[in-house]
């Protein structure tokens, strides 16, 4: 940042989904403070995030929590420059909590607000963690793959004129990755969220224990935009380097789409083969009566089929994860790779990705693990591009609960 150019602090609020967050960010380069305050407790009964709890908790938790925020910084409301809030994608009565908490707070400070699509956060959690570590020489086109409960996405991303530009390569078309741990782990009786379970267990598993196949997307779906459609039709020519490519149109471009419900009905018929069903309602019961189960508990109630069944589970995910991902990388021809998001917190994850993407010699950066899963960092370093160049949000913008990015 240039010595002429003063500092601009931005207070994020992120309410998107089930964890209330606010951050202090120093010109998208410094996290000053980033308080998140979880509800897995309040969903945990439920197997999953239930909406009205989550939107419940956030107005319990909103003002306590930038307050924390403000103090944790070392600041007051007046010494803020800006504030960001998540517009969307997430729960539209969770996100509407934030928002209207930014707006009345922004409208009384006389403060610009500006509005966040949660998955540019999620891919600016990197950027504002590479630039903490003094990382600035970062390689463009970057390749970012958003994997969490709620999405499982690959975006190119560009810096044109100081603003940031993304194009959608690919996305699950049923469930997302995040969801197909919660769903396996919930079905295996090990409670939720099933990410950080699943990946505890899976190094004492033998990951080739069971063979997964995963969906290789052939056809090309409702969202794909027709000429998309004739480079990815199953007949034709494999996605080649030969095919025509139109800068800046997403027209011709091949894509790299993901499918995780059918994993989760494979990991069911894998349940019936092995009579593995008493021992799984067992392990229910014994963890419902455990307040927060540890490792040590669940290694206790489970045998080494499942703990094989977890770890071949986990592979597949992985597999299917990097595979496609570096193949995009490959085709977009890409100088960085970034992964975030909830399931980039998986250690089987991170390894799988470093040690293949370094064949290609192509840098691959992760978020630390806080601010893999939902932060409020993130927001407030994704809005500060747009500090920059004016973009402030209307005060009658309202929550989008399928908002795109672009
Ligand atoms: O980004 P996030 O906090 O919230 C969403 O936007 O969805 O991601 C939460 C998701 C959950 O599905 C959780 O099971 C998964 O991320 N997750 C993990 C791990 N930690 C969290 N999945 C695999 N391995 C992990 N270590
Ligand atoms: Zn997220």
């Amino acid at each position: 940042m240039g010595s002429a150019m003063q500092s601009a602090y931005i207070l994020g609020i992120e309410t998107s989904c089930d964890e209330t967050a606010a951050a202090v960010v120093r010109s998208g380069e410094q996290t000053i403070s980033n308080v998140v305050a979880s509800q897995i407790a309040t969903h945990q009964p439920y197997g999953g995030v239930v909406p009205e709890l989550a939107s419940r908790e956030h107005l319990r938790a909103i003002v306590p929590v930038v307050r924390q925020a403000l103090r944790e910084a070392g600041r007051n409301y007046e010494s803020i420059d800006a504030l960001a809030v998540t517009q969307g994608p997430g729960l539209a009565g969770a996100l509407l909590v934030g928002i209207s908490y930014a707006k009345a707070l922004a409208f009384a400070l006389g403060k610009p607000l500006i509005a966040v699509n949660h998955l540019e956060g999620h891919v600016h959690a990197v950027l504002l963690e590479q630039r903490q570590e003094g990382n600035r020489e970062l390689r463009f086109p970057a390749l970012a793959l958003v994997v969490s409960g709620g999405h499982t996405h690959l975006y190119l991303a560009r810096l044109r004129d100081r603003s940031w530009s993304y194009e959608n390569v690919g996305h699950t078309r049923d469930d997302a990755a995040g969801e197909a741990f919660d769903k396996v782990a919930k079905l295996l009786g090990l409670g939720y969220p099933g990410g950080p379970i699943i990946d505890r267990l899976s190094k004492y598993g033998n990951a080739r224990a069971v063979k997964f196949s995963i969906a290789q997307i052939k056809r090309p779906d409702r969202k794909t935009p027709p000429a998309a459609r004739e480079a990815n039709a199953p007949n034709q020519a494999p996605p080649s380097r030969t095919l025509p490519r139109i800068e800046g149109s997403p027209a011709i471009r091949t894509r790299f789409d993901f499918s995780y419900s059918g994993i989760k009905t494979a990991v069911l018929r894998q349940v019936e083969a092995r009579q593995l069903a008493a021992s799984i309602e067992a392990r229910r019961r014994e963890m419902a009566g455990i307040g927060r189960p540890g490792l040590e508990d669940y290694l206790r109630h489970c045998d080494q089929p499942t703990l094989d069944l977890i770890a071949s589970f986990q592979r597949a995910m992985v597999e299917d994860l990097v595979a496609k991902t570096l193949a995009a990388a490959r085709e977009y021809e890409v100088a960085s790779l970034f992964v975030s998001g909830g399931v980039a917190a998986n250690q089987e994850l991170r390894e799988t990705f470093e040690r293949r993407a370094a064949q290609y010699g192509l840098p691959v950066l992760f978020p630390s693990r806080a601010l893999s899963t939902d932060n409020a960092a993130m927001i407030a370093a994704a809005a500060y591009p747009k500090f920059l160049t004016g973009n402030f949000a209307p005060m009658n913008f309202s929550a989008e609960a399928r908002l795109e990015l672009r």
